[in-house]
């Protein structure tokens, strides 16, 4: 028999004994008004098809969705943000179905408005899911990469849609510098001053956003997305200044994407800007999951919770993501 050692007096298991006090102790908890859902709209009624790569994801017409997001609003959910799904066909160069005040993202915004959903309605700004080359505005003549000053007055033209149709939010997600003081700019000439911007500002070339392009058919068709998305090796530097840039536009929330891979990029922004910091949980996080889950490798509940956990404790305001029907059923109340 060895004598205890030293340090025995100090025990932290005893706090672990009992669950009721392990639940009084937790720091951090989730609900349902953490939580934004994304959710992809299309052309037609009563459709409802699944994303491939993303179980329990589907793409909606403008009723559907609205049935759906007024069924997610009496639990409590926080908002939406609405990506259209097009028909390719429809895509050109310049991305001019972002400009249709016709199209599925206007609609459903208007349709959200007319049934009084009670979520803020946010809608991403961005030309990918329009473009025939599927990358995020305009190009430059000679195709190297996206014009980013052509592109600026387009997006304010898309926010004013938006704005028209009933978004309470517009969320510029392709990373063009200025964006942000253009659309404030742009919404307060047109009387939309309480209009609110959720600026994408901290975010990353990602390979985690595969799905999602599967989702919203919006794959660049050649090159990659590296000369305007931010590099996974540059530091917190980087990020903080991004974040830093977009405040001082007049960027009412910031948000950093993806999340669970990122969590020290979202620590160190929290800790540098005052304006609330949404976190989005992007396709690929879930997909992984969701895969791993099908497989029998993973517990699906209990790790979506722990992976959300992870990102309000590092310092999330608000989280995007793709559990948020699995939330609504396994939240308490
Ligand atoms: C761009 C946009 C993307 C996502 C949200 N907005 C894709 C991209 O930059 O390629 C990705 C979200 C996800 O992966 O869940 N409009």
């Amino acid at each position: 028999m060895s004598a205890p050692s030293a340090d025995l007096p100090i025990r932290p298991r005893r706090l672990r004994l009992h669950a009721p006090l392990r639940g009084g102790l937790s720091e951090v908890r989730l609900s349902r008004g953490d939580f934004i859902v994304p959710v992809f709209v299309r052309d037609g009624s009563n459709v409802k098809r699944e994303v491939s790569s993303m179980p329990g994801v589907f793409q909606m017409s403008v009723d559907v969705a609205a049935d759906w997001l007024g069924e997610l609003a009496e639990q409590g959910f926080a908002a939406f943000i609405a990506f259209g799904v097009i028909d390719p066909q429809r895509k050109d160069p310049a991305g001019s179905a972002a400009l249709d005040e016709g199209n599925v993202v206007c609609r459903l915004l208007r349709e959200a408005k007319s049934r009084k959903i009670p979520m803020a309605a946010i809608s991403d700004l961005c030309f990918c899911e329009y473009t025939s080359h599927g990358h995020c505005g305009i190009l430059k003549a000679d195709q190297s990469t996206v014009d980013n000053d052509a592109t600026l007055p387009r997006l304010v033209q898309q926010a004013l849609n938006h704005a028209r149709a009933g978004a309470d939010l517009v969320a510029p997600s392709g990373m063009m510098d200025g964006a942000v003081g253009a659309l404030r700019l742009g919404l307060d000439a047109a009387k939309f001053s309480d209009v609110a911007i959720l600026s994408y500002s901290v975010k990353y070339a990602s390979a985690f956003y595969g799905p999602f392009r599967d989702a919203a058919k919006s794959a660049p068709q050649f090159g990659d997305r590296r000369s305007y998305q931010m590099d996974p090796a540059r530091g917190i530097r980087e990020a903080i200044y991004e974040a830093e840039l977009d405040v001082r536009q007049g960027a009412d929330m910031v948000m950093v994407k993806p999340a669970g891979p990122y969590l020290d990029v979202i620590a160190a922004v929290r800790k540098k800007v005052t304006v609330p910091l949404v976190a989005y949980q992007v396709s690929g996080e879930f997909a992984m999951l969701e895969a791993a889950a099908k497989n029998g490798w993973l517990d699906r509940d209990a790790a979506a919770i722990e992976s959300l956990l992870a990102i309000k404790r590092a310092g999330a305001d608000l989280i995007i993501s793709y559990f948020a029907p699995l939330l609504s059923k396994i939240l308490p109340r």
